[in-house]
């Protein structure tokens, strides 16, 4: 990946040079270079900023210096096919805001131009023009106005960064920890000696009993985000104002019963008693709740509606493109009530970057289902295996 920072405070990116990035940039994954704005000004004053068109406080980057860094760092050409453009990142406090979802889109790309703003901004015509060399992104690390964008592409950089193939030994420790795949925060985390100064590791993480420890471990990341960060658990509701919540591990029993609820009528439907989920045990639940991102609908106190998703694993093992969508489940007297493609739209929402289509399976003869699919943007796909009585369906993501 090529990495080019303008600024009129090229020494802000010293740090680059220093730890992982370092690393990277010397064993060839990253092409670093740092630009000092003032190198295409050419007056005696190397001058990069003035007064603003309509009057207001402070002064407004011009943009002349900007352009000719245009010039200097982006093709004047469009991108020959199969070919990525640039994306230059305006860091300003009036962007979009960076997360780590904008962190997983960024690190797809291979060459990321910094503009570092300083003042009380750039004149828009820079941004406007660079729109028409390179994808723009203007990105706000956060809800506070710093002095300059330096430190924000620092930030990004660091999150980007790592996210590269071959940039950190452990791959999983990228998707367990906060704000990965789970949009949870993450549990805590012990390690040894198993007392300390009156404080114990909890029972739990010794046991060896790796299903407890998932389930503890999990239940602990809700708990946390329901504390510190209750936005993220409601990022949807239904038109009523129910929220779409996440699934916590004490669900288990009432999606068991939904689920009897639901299938016993798939069953019904399809006139076959062989399908798994029918059969499935209080463990069972247990389980799969531990490996996919469950959402809960609840009306009254009573659990009415859920559906889950999972990202399928790429050839290579590692994360695929494609997001598994299942047990869409509503409770029988809510049927028809706009529920199910309530969940169904979520689920697609929630889906991780990186993911570009969804898939699901139904019953061969589950009619009012497949309706509700195709009306969604779903496409019955014959050219795929499908379990016995079971039918595929995919969607692009947009
Ligand atoms: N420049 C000044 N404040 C900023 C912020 N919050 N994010 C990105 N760039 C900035």
């Amino acid at each position: 990946m090529r990495l080019d920072y303008v600024s009129i405070f090229p020494d802000f990116f010293a740090p680059l040079a220093l730890s992982l990035p370092g690393k990277a940039a010397a064993s060839g994954l990253l092409d670093v270079r740092v630009h000092d704005l003032r190198t295409w000004t050419h007056d005696r004053h190397r001058t990069v900023d003035d007064s603003p068109y309509g009057g207001g406080a402070g002064m407004v980057m011009r943009p002349e210096p900007w352009g000719e860094a245009f010039d200097a760092l982006l093709p004047d050409r469009p991108a020959p096919p199969g070919e990525s453009r640039p994306t230059v990142v305006f860091t300003t406090p009036s962007g979009e805001r960076f997360d780590q979802r904008l962190a997983e889109e960024l690190a797809s790309r291979d060459h990321l131009v910094f503009a570092c703003g300083r003042y009380e901004g750039i004149d828009q015509r820079v941004v406007d023009h660079a729109r028409e060399r390179a994808e723009v992104r203007e990105i706000s690390l956060g809800d506070y106005v710093l002095n300059g964008g330096e430190v924000a592409a620092l930030a990004i950089t660091e999150a980007v960064v790592r996210l590269l193939p071959g940039f950190m030994g452990n791959a999983a420790s990228l998707v367990e920890e906060s704000h990965a795949e789970s949009g949870l925060l993450e549990y805590p985390v012990y390690t040894k000696p198993p007392q300390w100064r009156g404080h114990e590791v909890p029972a739990v993480l010794r046991s060896g009993d790796h299903a407890k420890i998932a389930a503890w471990r999990h239940e602990q990341a809700v708990r946390r985000t329901a504390e510190r960060r209750p936005d993220l658990l409601t990022p949807s509701v239904l038109d009523d104002g129910t929220p779409i919540v996440r699934a916590a591990p004490g669900d288990a029993g009432e999606l068991l019963t939904l689920q009897r609820a639901c299938w016993v009528q798939e069953a019904l439907a399809n006139d076959m008693l062989d399908i798994p989920a029918l059969h499935e045990s209080l463990d069972d639940v247990r389980t799969w709740l531990g490996e996919w991102d469950t959402w809960v609908v609840r009306r009254a106190g009573r659990l009415v509606g859920a559906v889950r998703g999972r990202r399928e694993p790429g050839t290579d093992g590692e994360d695929g493109d494609l997001w598994d969508i299942g047990r869409i489940m509503v409770a029988p007297d809510l049927q028809g009530s706009g529920l199910g493609r309530a969940l169904l739209e979520h689920i697609q929402a929630v889906a991780p970057a990186g993911v570009t289509s969804y898939v699901l399976f139904t019953g061969a003869a589950s009619v009012r289902n497949q309706q509700m699919y195709k009306k969604a943007g779903f496409r019955l796909r014959r050219d795929l295996p499908a379990p016995p009585g079971a039918v595929v369906l995919t969607k692009r993501r947009r």
